[in-house]
């Protein structure tokens, strides 16, 4: 069975709530195309009204980050229950930039994978090499491991339901896209890396995305991919463009 493509968007630390609301008014019509999961994945303060803003169409609003615990003293964090409360079906985790800046590691990643599917939350599972990494030519092995490392203890029914994004962090915000043949090489890695730790079934109904400077004149090359099955977009899913982007395949 062909896989749906999932198309994310993520805007990161952007948009107040009455831009929020303005943005999903402005987009929804442009991102109308029954073909692709669409989500957009937008700040804890932003979730309500963009839902709100969203009824009624094809969008599906997710969260940027959650906690691993339940409830309690954790200042400043969101729970899986504020948010299947609210609504929400995915969650990004693991984001370089959460790693980068805020001190996630591949065991908090875990931690909160888990967590996700205890809820029923379908987690968007970021990974990705630096340049460095690249050029030593051990970004393979990198991502393996981040893999194998996130999924510790899913079961392969859990698996199956995920979502992974592929995102060189070379290519995050910089302009500069990993080829096509980059980005279906090591999405394909990560597809064999699933395919070795569950089975050929679980690793042909993972979502893998593609992420890092997609935008509407890349996107359908990258998306014609085996192994693509979509990305998860930063800068260009706060513009029209993203429609674009969403309707690859038009
Ligand atoms: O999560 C999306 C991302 O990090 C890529 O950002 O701006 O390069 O599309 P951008």
């Amino acid at each position: 069975m062909a896989r749906k493509k999932i198309i994310a968007g993520n805007w990161k630390m952007n948009k107040t709530p009455s831009e929020a609301v303005a943005l999903v008014n402005e987009l929804k019509p442009l991102v109308a195309n029954e073909d692709v999961d669409v989500v957009f994945c937008v700040p804890a303060i932003d979730i309500i009204p963009a839902m709100e803003a969203a009824k009624g169409s094809n969008i599906c609003i997710g969260a940027e980050n959650m906690y691993f615990e339940e409830s309690g003293a954790y200042t400043g964090e969101i729970s899986p229950a504020m948010l299947t409360d609210a609504g929400v079906k995915y969650v990004v985790l693991g984001h370089s930039e959460r790693r980068e800046y805020f001190a996630e590691t591949d065991e908090t990643v875990n931690k909160k994978v888990l967590k996700a599917f205890e809820h029923g939350i379908t987690p968007i599972i970021c990974c990705g090499e630096t340049l460095t990494q690249r050029k030593q030519g051990i970004y393979l092995d990198w991502i393996r491991m981040q893999i194998k490392i996130a999924f510790q203890n899913v079961t392969a029914e859990q698996a199956a339901t995920a979502v992974i994004a592929y995102e060189p962090i070379w290519a995050i915000g910089t302009g500069e896209t990993a080829t096509s043949d980059q980005a279906e090489e090591v999405c394909g890695a990560i597809r064999a890396c699933i395919r070795e730790v569950y089975d050929e079934a679980t690793a042909e109904s993972i979502r893998i995305q593609y992420g890092g400077s997609v935008n509407a004149g890349n996107a359908a090359e990258l998306f014609a991919k085996a192994d693509i099955d979509g990305g998860l977009v930063g800068g260009a899913s706060l513009k029209a463009d993203f429609g674009k982007i969403v309707n690859y395949n038009k």
